[in-house]
């Protein structure tokens, strides 16, 4: 168990920047996630950390170990930086079985053959695989390669775990039982992990920090609930959940909070917010979460952040509704677990109470 440092790591591949300058540090014994959609450059920095990739500028430490650098041109092989890696394909050697694919690692590290068959062991018990030890890749379900190429990254104890998209290839109700195994041994070994995703919600559930990504660089890093409560910009609001905007300038600020007067084609209004640190003036997108926007048959009494709407759409989830309103021509996205009565068509009243419009600057 060590702690990680990236220093200002940049990959290039021809005119394809695809890591921009990236820091990153993970504390001994967190998992931190590297969120971001295709391309954003997750796969490539975990690579370069790993040593599979050789970075163009920066430094890696792995605990005191400087493992890279671009300018003393150090750079140590992906054997000697004591890292077990999960990738996205498994990478399960089809020909050999379930025991000697764990035991690879094991095997060319020379370790003593008794050795061997305690750690391989151990490993198979930590992931649940004991009673597949004979069989060949093709002989078992996708989960449980899941489970093979997981052993075989932990077998030799390595100080730090890396994981790229490890439940992509897994169907959705294994792969929401598979991320709270994960949790669990990690947290069971202690180890320091680096775990790669695009899907927002394994990255919620997994982290002790989630650092978004965007085009080759970190662009927030946060525990779970500050990423979703307070998105640093539009792309991470936009990426993390489900969000509306509104787009508009500060009207006027005081202690007690802040008027954004909303100037959507069509929907001119003003909204009501609690924050109570921005300029008047100041360009911003008031965001509100679909789970924040109430829906009422009637006109409700309190009139603050109340508009007649029309209910577009109702689609029902299974546990909650999802639904689209109209308010002045803007379209709004609204999420309730409760039944909501109103037909499509129908005029209906929405409200976003002050606390829950966050505001984004627009630079
Ligand atoms: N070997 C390579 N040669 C050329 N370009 C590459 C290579 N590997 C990655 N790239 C480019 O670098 C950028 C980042 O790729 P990377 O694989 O790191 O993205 P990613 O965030 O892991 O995406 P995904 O979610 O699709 O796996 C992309 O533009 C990609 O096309
Ligand atoms: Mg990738």
């Amino acid at each position: 168990m060590r702690d990680v440092r990236i220093e200002k790591l940049v990959k290039r591949f021809g005119n394809v920047t695809a890591v921009a300058g990236v820091d990153i540090t993970i504390p001994e014994g967190k998992i931190v996630t590297l969120l971001g959609p295709s391309g954003c450059g997750k796969t490539t920095t975990l690579r370069c950390l790993a040593g599979f990739e050789s970075a163009d500028e920066g430094k890696i430490w792995i605990g005191d170990q400087l493992v890279f650098d671009s300018k003393q041109k150090i750079n140590l092989a992906p054997q000697k930086r004591d890292m077990g890696m999960v990738f996205q394909s498994y990478a399960v050697w089809p020909h050999m079985s379930v025991f000697e694919n764990i035991a690879f690692p094991l095997r060319i590290r020379k370790t003593s053959r008794r050795k061997v068959d305690e750690l391989v062991a151990r490993a198979m018990r930590m992931v649940g695989i004991e009673e597949l030890k004979d069989r060949l890749p093709s002989e078992i379900s996708g989960g449980q390669q899941q489970r093979v190429a997981f052993a075989r990254a932990i077998v030799y104890d390595p100080a730090v775990l890396l994981l790229d998209e490890p439940l992509s290839n897994l169907d959705a109700k294994l792969r929401e039982r598979m991320r709270f195994e994960i949790l669990e041994l990690q947290r069971k070994i202690g180890i320091t992990t680096v775990y790669v995703t695009h899907d927002q919600e394994e990255a919620m559930v997994l982290s002790d920090e989630v650092l978004v990504m965007d085009c080759g660089k970190v662009i927030q890093r946060g525990d779970p609930e500050e990423i979703y409560f307070d998105p640093h910009n539009e792309f991470v609001a936009d990426f993390i959940g489900k969000i509306n905007f509104l787009r508009g300038a500060v009207l006027n600020c005081q202690d007690c909070g802040s008027i954004v007067s909303i100037r959507e084609e069509g929907f001119q209004s003003e909204i009501h917010t609690t924050r109570t640190d921005y300029a008047e003036g100041k360009k911003v997108l008031a965001s509100v979460r679909p789970e924040n926007i109430i829906i009422y048959p009637d006109k409700p009494q309190e009139e603050v952040n109340t508009w007649p709407a029309r209910l577009v759409r109702k689609n029902f989830l299974g546990g909650l509704f999802d639904m689209v309103v109209e308010v002045k021509g803007k379209e709004l996205r609204c999420r309730t677990p409760f039944k909501v009565e109103a037909k499509i068509g129908s005029d209906v009243y929405i409200q976003i109470q002050p606390k829950d419009v966050l505001l984004i600057d627009i630079n």
